[in-house]
């Protein structure tokens, strides 16, 4: 099947098509440069300019999944694990402060050290020196109640990717021990409890075809999510997925096109991965419609710890340095990065 410019029109329009057109598009390269236009379009309605900053900060590499593309896996035995103290975490955002940070979101594997009432301790005196400031959880799936307890300390919003929607291919990167299920579960207590909820999955992971790409489209309009991360899939050597290919950097800027008309209100961000795929990749994503970026915030001594693949970006930098380049990146495609929390307006 071919796609026509009115039927891309017609996405445009409606924020949404049949997955036949829809599948049509993700494989042909032909319309990309409509898709840019339009998803650019679209971005400027709704947001402007505007690029939202997010501070990232990786606290532990210790995880207890094994999940089999990542390079923190527990099977690895390569990496060399760490954790950050509590008092590591609020220096992390006592300097992303100082560098106009507003929302710091703590991303770690699925750590048992950190206990619930470990992490509600830290969260809960992020929130009293930084009232003003949004406190985003990225720590994989947990109970509901934990999820409650983290809410009830303070934590405003909570990023965990579906990875993809397909039971049978979700089947094939995760072990036995992990569900699809569960983890739509968790998306789903998590927004009942009131969080803001950030979702997404990995562009040309190992044995994704189109049609899983379209559910994973589909999951996400029932979830509803108010921010979508997606990047290329990025092979790293002490995985079982060692062979495999790295994603597709024209795919995965198609698919933020893709989301932006599909989702006009969405954080979308151009990830860390994207730009580690191509060097300009964040520019890219932000011109096909992406509108946050993620400098990283974590103590240089342990960025090139948390390896989820190969030749990671700003491992080397400092937090200052980080969110300067990405300053000027976001400014030479045209965008202003801002520093207010940036809370979904709708
Ligand atoms: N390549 C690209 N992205 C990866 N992630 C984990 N491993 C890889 C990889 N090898 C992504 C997952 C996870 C997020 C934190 O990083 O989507 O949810
Ligand atoms: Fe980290 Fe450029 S964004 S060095």
């Amino acid at each position: 099947m071919k796609i026509t410019e009115n039927e891309i029109n017609q996405l445009y329009r409606d924020r949404d098509l049949p997955d036949e057109q829809l599948a049509a598009l993700l494989e042909t390269d032909e319309h990309d440069a409509l898709l840019y236009r339009l998803a650019d379009k679209v971005r400027r309605e709704h947001y402007g300019d505007k690029v939202y900053v997010r501070g990232l900060i990786e606290f532990t590499n210790y995880c207890k999944n094994n999940c089999y593309y990542c390079g923190i896996r527990c099977g690895n035995h390569a990496v060399e694990r760490y954790r950050l103290t509590k008092e590591d975490i609020l220096s992390c955002c006592e300097e992303g402060y100082g560098l106009g940070f507003r929302t710091f979101v703590l991303q770690g594997g699925e750590d048992p050290y950190y206990t619930d009432d470990v992490i509600c301790e830290i969260v809960s005196e992020i929130r009293q020196k930084y009232p003003d400031c949004a406190i985003t959880l990225s720590i994989g799936e947990k109970p509901r109640e934990s999820y409650q307890a983290y809410f009830d300390a303070g934590a405003n919003r909570y990023l965990l990717r579906h990875e993809t929607a397909d039971p049978q291919h979700y089947a094939m990167l995760h072990p036995e021990s992990m569900s699809l299920e569960n983890r739509k579960r968790c998306l789903f207590d998590l927004k009942e409890i009131g969080y803001q909820v950030g979702s997404g999955f990995m562009v040309g992971s190992p044995y994704q075809t189109t049609e899983n790409l379209i559910a994973d489209l589909r999951f996400l309009q029932q979830l509803s999510p108010d921010m979508i991360g997606i990047g290329p899939y990025l092979t790293h050597a002490d995985t079982p997925f060692a062979d495999k290919e790295n994603g597709s950097f024209t795919l995965t800027l198609r698919l933020i096109s893709v989301l932006r008309l599909m989702f006009p209100y969405a954080l979308i961000p151009a990830t860390t991965a994207l730009g580690t795929i191509h060097p300009l990749g964040r520019e890219k994503g932000l011109q096909a419609g992406a509108n946050v970026v993620m400098p990283n915030l974590s103590p240089v001594s342990v960025r090139k710890k948390y390896e989820l693949y190969e030749n990671k970006i700003c491992t080397g930098e400092e937090a200052a340095q980080c969110r300067g380049c990405l300053e000027r990146r976001v400014e030479s495609v045209g965008y202003r990065i801002v520093t207010d929390i940036g809370n979904v307006n709708r």
